[in-house]
């Protein structure tokens, strides 16, 4: 039996929800979301990880869509710094893994300025729950040494990834992209002019790990929006994707 420490008051966690599925969740998280008093979970947090979280716990959604009126990440910056300041625990809940395009830098930045006491714990990303699921590796000592976690997404609002490769793609390399934006068409056709081969396998997943998954299996020349399922998609691309067993 190992021993996992409460939620301590007045700290705040980023802890990584992982990809839906409660049993991908640390123990490490398990055990907060038990002990902890106020979550702040991302809208892509799944429910049947909610559903771990005390009874008493004050949970309050921070998701920036759903409909609902858009919260700023001063917002949540605001919220973490009350409930930690009045002496509670606090959960920052990201789905996957709260290091991986989850804005933890400014996150990590105001808990720093504002010497709250914090912890970071991991979460399984994604990429990496995708690919377990379509059995598919990353890497491959003969064909891909090289794992890239791209995002085509940029605070300035740009949907291209062109202008973010200085020169050439790199060759043996797998490209994961969160965020991928809608444009199917046009992201592949920068890649390709950035240097990756047309006919470069590419799985795109929408939805992974709820009931509504959808694997969208093909090459990055025939890469297209319509053939791909609704938001949130990830794409892969590269030569071991082509194993692809699902
Ligand atoms: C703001 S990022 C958060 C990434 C997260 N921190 C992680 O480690 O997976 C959100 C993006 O992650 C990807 N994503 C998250 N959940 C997903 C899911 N269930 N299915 C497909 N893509 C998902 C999508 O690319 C989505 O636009």
């Amino acid at each position: 039996m190992i021993s996992i420490p409460d939620a301590e008051s007045g700290y705040v966690y980023l802890v990584g929800a992982g990809p839906g599925n409660p049993a991908l969740l640390t123990l490490r998280a398990a055990h907060l979301l038990k002990t902890a008093d106020v979550i702040l979970p991302d809208d892509l947090v799944s429910d049947e990880v909610l559903n771990l979280a005390s009874p008493t716990a004050d949970i309050i959604p921070v998701g920036k869509r759903c409909g609902q009126p858009r919260i700023t990440q001063a917002g949540i910056h605001q919220l973490m710094l009350e409930h930690s300041k009045a002496d509670r625990s606090v959960i920052r809940l990201k789905s996957g893994d709260p290091l991986i395009f989850g804005r933890a830098a400014e996150e990590i930045g105001f808990l720093r300025e504002y010497s709250i006491p914090f912890e970071i714990v991991p979460g399984i990303t994604t990429a990496f729950a995708v690919a377990a699921n379509l059995r598919t590796p990353l890497t491959d000592r003969s064909r891909a040494s090289k794992l890239i976690l791209a995002t085509a997404h940029h605070a300035a609002g740009k949907v291209s990834l062109t202008p973010n490769w200085s020169g050439a793609f790199p060759d043996e390399a797998t490209l994961v992209i969160y965020m991928p934006g809608r444009n199917f068409e046009t992201l592949a056709q920068d890649l390709i002019s950035s240097g990756i081969a047309p006919e470069t396998p590419c799985t795109a997943v929408s939805r992974a790990s709820t009931p509504s998954e959808h694997v969208h299996i093909t090459t990055l020349d025939r890469l297209s929006s319509t053939d791909v399922g609704p938001s949130p998609v990830i794409l892969l691309i590269g030569p071991p994707v082509s194993q692809s067993a699902y």
